[in-house]
C-alpha cells in the first residue's frame, strides 16, 4: 500500500511566503550562506571557512554579552550579569568542542590551500581583539592591523579605552566599601592591567567570608569560570595549530606556535587566581 506523505499544512503549518517574512528572510540566510567563497579547489578549504565564520558569529554574541556585562556591573545590577557571564562561558565551551571538527583536517589537507590564504590570519580578527579588550587584555599595538579600516579601528579603539569587565568589577569593589587604591580607580584603561595589592586584599576578604559578600563572591567565580574556558580555547587552538602546521610561521607573520604559547601566559584576572594561594 502506498501511504500519502503527511502534509503539515493540515495542522496549520504556513506553506506560502509570498509577501511574508520567512525563516530565511529573518535570518538573512541569503547573505550568510553565500559568504563561503573558497579560493582553491581543495576540498577542506570549505571546512576551514565554515569553522572560522561560525566562530566569528559566536564571537559576535560574546561581544554583545560582555558589553552588557560591563554596563550592568557599572549599574550595580549584578544578577543579569551573572546570567550573561554564564552564557559566555557556555559559548566558549561550544567553541572549544568545535576544535574536534577542525582536527579532522590533516597537515597534507591544509597545505593544499594554505597559499590561498595569503597573509590573512585569525590574528587580524577584530572581534577576537574586542573580546580580549573587553576581558581586560589591553594591548594598543594590536590595533595596527586594523588601521586600514577606519570604522573598525574606531570601534576597537573605543573598547580599548573603556573599562573592561575587570575594571568595572574593581570599581564595584570600591563602591561596596573595599579600600581600593585610587590609582586603580583612575587608571588609564587602555594600558595593560597590573596586579594590585588592594584588589587582592579585597577579593581575599570576600573569599574568606562568602556568606557576608555573596554577590561579589559569585561575580568572582563567574569571572574565574570565564577565564578558565578562555584558557581552554587558547590551549585547544595552539594544540590544533601545532598538529596542523607544526612550528612553521603563521600566515599572519608571527612565529606561529611559539607566539600562541606566549599567549597562554596571559592572566586576565590575576588577583582572583592569587587568592587561591592565599586561602
Ligand atoms: C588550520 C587551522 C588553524 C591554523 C593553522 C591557525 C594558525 C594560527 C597561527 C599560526 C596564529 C598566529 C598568528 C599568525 O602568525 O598567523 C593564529 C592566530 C589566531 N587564530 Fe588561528 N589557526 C587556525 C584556526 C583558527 C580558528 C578556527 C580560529 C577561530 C576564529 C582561529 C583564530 C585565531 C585567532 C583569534 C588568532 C589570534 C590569537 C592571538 O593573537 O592571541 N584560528 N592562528
Amino acid at each position: 500500500m502506498i501511504r500519502t506523505p503527511y502534509d503539515p499544512s493540515r495542522e496549520g503549518a504556513q506553506m506560502s511566503f509570498d509577501g511574508r517574512m520567512s525563516y530565511g528572510d529573518y535570518l538573512r540566510l541569503d547573505t550568510i550562506l553565500t559568504a563561503q567563497a573558497p579560493l582553491s579547489d581543495a576540498h577542506d578549504e570549505m571546512l576551514f571557512i565554515v569553522q572560522h565564520q561560525a566562530s566569528e558569529i559566536w564571537m559576535r554574541l560574546v561581544i554583545h554579552e560582555l558589553t552588557s556585562v560591563c554596563d550592568h556591573i557599572a549599574r550595580d545590577d549584578l544578577a543579569p550579569s551573572f546570567k550573561m557571564l554564564a552564557r559566555v562561558s557556555r559559548i566558549l565551551d561550544q567553541l572549544n568542542s568545535a576544535w574536534d571538527v577542525l582536527r579532522t583536517m590533516t597537515p597534507s589537507e591544509y597545505t593544499a590551500f594554505r597559499d590561498a590564504l595569503g597573509m590573512s590570519s585569525g590574528f587580524q580578527s577584530f572581534q577576537y581583539r574586542a573580546i580580549e579588550f573587553l576581558a581586560g587584555n589591553k594591548n594598543a599595538s594590536m590595533m595596527r592591523p586594523h588601521a586600514h579600516k577606519p570604522d573598525i579601528h574606531a570601534w576597537l579603539e573605543k573598547i580599548l579605552h573603556a573599562p573592561s569587565i575587570y575594571d568595572q568589577s574593581i570599581r564595584l569593589l570600591a563602591r561596596k566599601g573595599f579600600a581600593i587604591d585610587q590609582s586603580m580607580l583612575m587608571r588609564d584603561c587602555s594600558l595593560t592591567y597590573e596586579a594590585n595589592e588592594s584588589v587582592r586584599a579585597a577579593w581575599l576578604t570576600i573569599y574568606r567570608d562568602p556568606e557576608a559578600h555573596w554577590s561579589l563572591y559569585e561575580l568572582a567565580e563567574k569571572l574565574v569560570d570565564f577565564e578558565d574556558y578562555f584558557r581552554r580555547w587558547r590551549f585547544n587552538h595552539v594544540t590544533t595549530v601545532e598538529r596542523i602546521i607544526g612550528f612553521k610561521t603563521g600566515t599572519g607573520g608571527t612565529s606561529g606556535v611559539n607566539y600562541l604559547r606566549k599567549m597562554l601566559d596571559v592572566v586576565l584576572f590575576p588577583e582572583l587566581w592569587a587568592v587561591r594561594t592565599d586561602l
